[in-house]
């Protein structure tokens, strides 16, 4: 199983390092092949080390240059990060990026050799259609992405059940992780509102490889609770 911390626009650069330092000390017992990885936000990258992967939340498909107010590769590889989100749909739909930029990002960083975590997700006016429209939807988020590409991991993410507490249910994440793997056959996550309370349901799904955690990932007592369920 993957375990992603994505903190979004919280915490701070000192409250990253005891994050980090508190899930340091306590990651010693995970499973060997269970994969652990922490998107702080950018201002608190550093070099940490440890049972963990760190990813960039967001950068510009840039080395370096002329961008005002973006970080671009230089930027990350002082801290040796070659993995990042791309596609969130917090991204897409509260900043504005279009798929074919979000396309242009992926094309840069998989010519990096980044890691990427791609993210797709419907809203719930098209979930309220059917699996079919979702479907549709998820595919055309894919338009101009190499889906063949090696450094890859797809997190599933219906947008309603981004931070409402209402996770989607066991038969949704089944039917939709299914169809997906018949397009893409890469790890899979699912996220959307996992916690403690759901971790044992929803990883216990078949094509569930993992899972990409916003609120409940804050702390670290939260978040370890999802990766020793
Ligand atoms: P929540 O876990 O807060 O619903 O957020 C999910 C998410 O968007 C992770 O990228």
């Amino acid at each position: 199983m993957i375990y992603a911390a994505n903190f979004k626009t919280n915490h701070t650069r000192e409250s990253t390092k005891e994050y980090i330092t508190d899930l340091q000390s306590k990651l010693g017992d995970k499973k060997p092949e269970d994969r652990v990885f922490v998107f702080p936000p950018l201002t608190a990258l550093d070099s940490f080390e440890g049972d963990f992967t760190i990813g960039a939340q967001n950068a510009y498909p840039v080395e370096n240059g002329a961008y005002t107010g973006e970080v671009g590769v230089e930027q990350l590889s002082e801290f040796n990060i070659n993995t990042i989100l791309i596609g969130h749909s917090e991204r897409r739909d509260t900043i504005g990026e279009s798929q074919e930029q979000v396309a242009k990002k992926f094309a840069f960083f998989k010519e990096q050799g980044f890691e990427i975590i791609y993210c797709i997700g419907e809203s719930l006016e098209v979930r309220e259609q059917g699996i079919e429209a979702v479907m549709e939807h998820l595919v055309s988020q894919f338009e101009g992405i190499d889906t063949t590409y090696d450094n890859f991991v797809v997190a599933y993410e219906p947008i309603w059940a981004i931070g409402t507490g209402r996770s989607a249910t066991v038969a949704e994440i089944v039917e939709t992780h299914n169809a997906l793997k018949q397009i893409v056959d890469k790890p899979l996550l699912y996220g959307g509102s996992v916690k403690g309370a759901n971790i044992a349901e929803i990883s216990a799904i078949s094509n569930v490889d993992g899972v990409l955690v916003g609120g409940a990932s804050l702390k670290t007592e939260t978040f370890l609770e999802l990766v020793f369920h």
